[in-house]
């Protein structure tokens, strides 16, 4: 798993999606951040976590704080960039993490997730893939593990492209956002090889072939993916002016456009709303 979450930096990283020198919020974060962050090439940041107290040093060279993801307690803008492994679907909303995370991010978020597809869909009804994740929680002795990282196994919510698409351009309606996608394929031999049924076993293993095949043949295909949504490349649209630090509707787009309601009014006079206009 860690391979494709270092592949994926070393490619943004090649290509100036994202900088060494940044400051990083790993949020839903461990041991295993910390390493692929270091051995990355990052230096500043904080791992963070809902789950522990550590010791001053643990995650050295960054910082560990105790933050839940779906409410950081940061103020906007005020990191580089926000990254996630293996982490939104234990929240209760991994919508509201990816909005989080998206807020207090100046440059960019990347998260490591699940795919939602057809075929994976398919393998949930044979039972070669979780719907919900117990085994996380047999790892913790039942204890922890799950939702919010409770005893409570966790949904396992899987993303689409779309999906991604559609959130962050709800998150942020100013903007048509920029993302870029990577796509991998991890078939869950390990978990299969475990199970008590031969049947089961050697299934598992001509899956693990399978899927070898499937990752070179189609690899947009893959179960797994990430997602790099780049704040500085989203363009603003085009009815929307900044004034006294809101956004609001530019008559110039607005008016030769549409018409004012029962009134011989301009559409946009004395209306104005912020970016979050909830
Ligand atoms: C599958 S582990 C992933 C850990 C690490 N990112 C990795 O890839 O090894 C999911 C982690 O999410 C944490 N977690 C769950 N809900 C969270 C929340 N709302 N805020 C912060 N962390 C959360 C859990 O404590 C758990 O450590």
């Amino acid at each position: 798993m860690s391979v494709f979450y270092e592949q994926t930096l070393k490619t943004l990283l090649e290509s100036g999606g994202i900088e060494r020198s940044w400051e990083v919020l790993a949020v839903c974060a461990g041991t295993r951040d910390r390493d692929v962050l270091t051995s990355a090439g990052f230096t500043r940041g904080v791992i963070s976590n809902l789950d522990r107290d550590v010791a001053p040093d643990e995650f050295a060279p960054f910082s560990w704080e105790r933050l839940d993801a779906e409410a950081l307690d940061r103020p906007d803008d005020s990191v580089d960039v926000s990254v996630v492994h293996a982490g939104l679907h234990h929240c209760a909303s991994p919508h509201r993490a990816l909005a989080e995370m998206y807020r207090v991010a100046r440059h960019g978020v990347l998260v490591f997730e699940a795919r939602d597809s057809a075929s994976m869909r398919a393998a949930v009804r044979l039972g070669v893939a979780d719907a919900y994740e117990i085994e996380a929680v047999l790892d913790q002795e039942g204890r922890a593990g799950g939702h919010r990282n409770t005893a409570v196994p966790n949904h396992v919510y899987r993303w689409t492209e779309r999906d991604v698409i559609k959130t962050v351009a709800s998150i942020d309606p100013a903007v048509t956002p920029a993302v870029e996608f990577f796509h991998d394929v991890e078939v869950p031999t390990d978990r299969l090889s475990l199970s008590r049924r031969p049947l089961v076993r050697i299934g598992g293993r001509l899956v693990g072939l399978a899927g070898g095949v499937v990752a070179r043949a189609f690899p947009k295909q893959g179960n797994r993916f990430a997602f790099h949504v780049d704040k500085r490349r989203a363009v603003g649209h085009p009815w929307l002016v900044e004034q006294d630090e809101s956004m609001v509707l530019d008559p110039s787009w607005v008016e030769p456009r549409f018409r004012a309601r029962g009134s011989a009014q301009s559409p946009t006079a004395g209306r104005r709303w912020g970016r979050q206009n909830n």
